[in-house]
């Protein structure tokens, strides 16, 4: 078991490149399943959810190299049969994507109920609901394995109750091969829908709308091989930006798409932190004292939630009180008992988070509650007064690749040691 140790207090400085998005790569990966051939995916996240999905389709029959440590390539054509073992399935919530793309491939998937992070409840049913809408039944095991097949998959209308990025991506899978057309409407549009969307049709696919609220997808009976870089992590780059804010550092965020990190960058404005927006690099700084802001969470283009934990790491001591409203998930303010220790005045009611600014946050032995959450501890040990331990690691590692040297590469003092090494028990105010 290991542990990041950070001493708070430095400012970050210089340069950081930001690698290819997670929540891309958990979709394109599988979706390699549907094509007749083998297929080369470039700028792919070295993460543990990368590696958990690539031994998924290992054991399924793929046939899978790593050109470096960005590239992958992958040929399907061993997958013959369509089932996807607990034993691995459970550790990912992505692995709901191998659904619809052993569903498009095969008309038949068979895949564990999926794991991942514990933000409240977290449904499939519009998942399944739209497989069905495509002629598809489904069961569930008592084992918790969720069987779909069907004997032919027809195109239709599909109306989302609520937008969902699973939901909208693993239809546009299950679809891609359906006879006739599919329509998603009140679709997600988050940029890993794009990719995903560019994806397919790079492989011969009949996608368009995606990134609008209706998704066209016109089945073809075959998809080849081809090779495709996914696109920069979004997350990633606002974590590295806030925690730019959080430091008042001066950091130059590259390998960007600034597009993608607009609802970032006007609340990091609004808290009069510049930010300056390149081709392809945002540069962070802040000079002066952060104001408070208020955040509401919602579907892409609004501010994302996965970056609201973050962006609470950095109002913790922003002038004045900050109001941030979660409206996508009904339990991702778990991790503010964690910022509570380190002074942090945060009060919770339902989806809604009050945040009295504080001029100095103390360390504290920290539990990574979640992947984001996690990463808010991060910024807010890099404040504070002092070491701050953080454990459970493992959550933030499956989702930020090399975080220890991109931080340290910046001039965080974070280190990573065994949790039974000396003097890594306590935190040091
Ligand atoms: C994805 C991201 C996750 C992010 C979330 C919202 C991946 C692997 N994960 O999760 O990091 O926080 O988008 O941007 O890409 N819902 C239902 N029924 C369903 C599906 C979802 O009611 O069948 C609800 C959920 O409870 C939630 C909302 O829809 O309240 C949004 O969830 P969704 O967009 O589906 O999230 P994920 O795709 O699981």
């Amino acid at each position: 078991m290991e542990k990041f140790v950070i001493t708070g207090g430095n400012k970050l400085n210089g340069e950081v490149s930001i690698s290819g998005a997670k929540n891309a790569a958990v979709a394109i990966i599988p979706a390699v399943v549907l094509s007749d051939g083998i297929c080369r995916i470039e700028n792919v996240p070295n993460i543990a959810d990368v590696s958990i999905m690539a031994s998924i389709l290992e054991a399924m029959g793929a046939n899978i190299k790593r050109i470096n440590k960005s590239t992958l390539e992958i040929d399907p054509r061993g997958i013959k049969n369509p089932v996807a073992s607990y034993e691995l399935v459970r550790h990912m919530r992505a692995s709901y994507y191998l659904l619809g793309a052993l569903l498009g491939k095969f008309n038949s998937a068979e895949v564990a109920m999926p794991g991942g992070c514990d933000f409240g409840v977290r449904p499939i049913d519009l998942h399944l609901k739209g497989f069905e809408a495509l002629g598809a039944d489904y069961s569930i095991t008592n084992g918790g394995m969720i069987c779909v097949k069907t004997d032919k998959l027809v195109g239709n209308h599909v109306y989302m109750d609520v937008v969902s990025v699973g939901a909208t991506m693993n239809i546009m899978l299950a679809a891609v091969k359906a006879e006739g057309k599919t329509v998603i409407e009140n679709a997600a549009k988050e940029p890993h829908i794009v990719d995903l969307a560019n994806f397919l049709n790079s492989m011969g696919a009949d996608v368009r709308g995606a990134g609008t609220d209706v998704i066209k997808i016109s089945g073809v009976k075959a998809l080849n091989g081809s090779t495709y870089s996914i696109i920069p992590d979004q997350i990633e780059a606002g974590t590295y930006m806030a925690a730019a804010a959080a430091t008042g550092g001066d950091v130059l965020i590259k390998n960007v798409i600034t597009k993608h990190l607009e609802s970032i960058t006007a609340k990091l404005r609004e808290m009069g932190v510049e930010v300056e927006e390149y081709d392809d690099a945002v540069r962070v700084k802040r000079t002066g004292e952060l104001n408070h802001c208020n955040i509401i969470t919602m579907p892409h283009p609004g501010f994302p939630t996965d970056m609201q934990p973050q962006m609470a790491a950095v109002l913790i001591k922003a002038k004045g009180t900050s109001i941030v409203r979660e409206s996508v998930w009904d339990n991702r303010f778990r991790y503010v008992d964690e910022l509570r220790r380190m002074g942090a005045k945060i009060s919770v009611n339902d989806k809604t988070a009050v945040i009295e600014g504080v001029s100095e946050l103390n360390a504290s032995p920290l539990k990574s509650t979640d992947l984001r959450a996690g990463a808010a501890m991060i910024i807010a040990a890099l404040t504070a007064n002092g070491t701050s331990y953080i454990e459970d690691i493992k959550y933030i590692e499956r989702g930020y690749e090399d975080v220890v040297e991109k931080f340290r590469n910046i001039g965080a003092d974070i280190k990573r040691i065994k949790t039974n090494e000396p003097g890594s028990q306590s935190a040091t105010a």
